[in-house]
């Protein structure tokens, strides 16, 4: 990529709710330790054919960042928490990508039908209210033939599914809403995207109830007019 446009949005100035601030406050240094044990190495794959207009949806810190080939033109984050999108705008000083951040929900993406050639997400669908929501308008906001790009952690099988169930509502309250029980792959079969490829990963931490992970691509059925 040659631009190094970082642009914000005046949103970033709003304020983080004590949950928010209290999660961007430990999620960076807590991922970092899973990145190098390689969760860096499932982004890169993931994001690795994202090109032209892009839209990361619940980018976080910006763990993703580093792995957007240089065939993006322009990069669109959309992030809720206030805390994050500072973070974000740290990272992407040093970082020579035509990026912007933006507040947003992706309830109700601010963004026209089919304005984007790929979708990106990871880790997100966990704390997400309304996954068919979201993936409804994952699908509005792709030109047809578009891609989404996942990454999420999921719930496991029957013995970790139990323990997940369990320990939800306390992941919920520290984790700033992420449900460690996410049945995100039923989601995303039952919405209008369809699956192109889909594996079932570990994410390398010592915490259980976040190891499965789903990585794959989806696409908006149809062809750009
Ligand atoms: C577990 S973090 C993952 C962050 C980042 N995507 C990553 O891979 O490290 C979940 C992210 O989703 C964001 N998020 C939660 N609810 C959201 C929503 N309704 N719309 C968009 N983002 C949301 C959170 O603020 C947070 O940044």
């Amino acid at each position: 990529m040659t631009t190094t446009t970082a642009r914000t949005t005046a949103s970033t100035t709003a304020t983080a709710t004590r949950s928010q601030r209290q999660f961007a406050g430990w999620y960076p240094s807590m991922m970092e330790r899973v990145e190098r044990a390689g969760q860096s190495r499932i982004r890169h794959d993931q994001l690795a054919v994202a090109s032209g207009r892009v839209l990361e949806i619940g980018a976080g810190n910006g763990f993703s960042l580093d792995h957007y080939p240089a065939t993006v033109d322009d990069l669109v984050l959309v992030e809720p928490n206030p805390a994050f999108r500072e973070q974000l705008r740290h990272r992407l000083a040093g970082l020579a990508l035509p990026a912007e951040v933006r507040d947003g929900d992706a309830h109700d993406l601010a963004f026209p039908d089919a304005s984007f050639d790929v979708v990106t997400a990871s880790l997100l669908f966990c704390s997400v209210d309304d996954p068919a929501r979201a993936l409804a308008e994952v699908h509005r906001v792709l030109r047809p033939g578009g891609r989404f790009l996942f990454h999420e952690h999921v719930r496991g099988g029957p013995l970790r599914g139990a323990l997940q169930d369990l320990v939800t509502p306390l992941q919920r309250r520290l984790a700033d809403g992420c449900r460690a029980n996410r049945r995100f792959e039923e989601h995303l079969h039952a919405s209008p995207l369809e699956v192109a490829s889909i594996s079932h990963l570990r994410m390398p931490t010592w915490l259980p109830t976040i190891v499965p992970l789903v990585v794959g691509t989806a696409v908006r059925p149809g062809r750009t007019p």
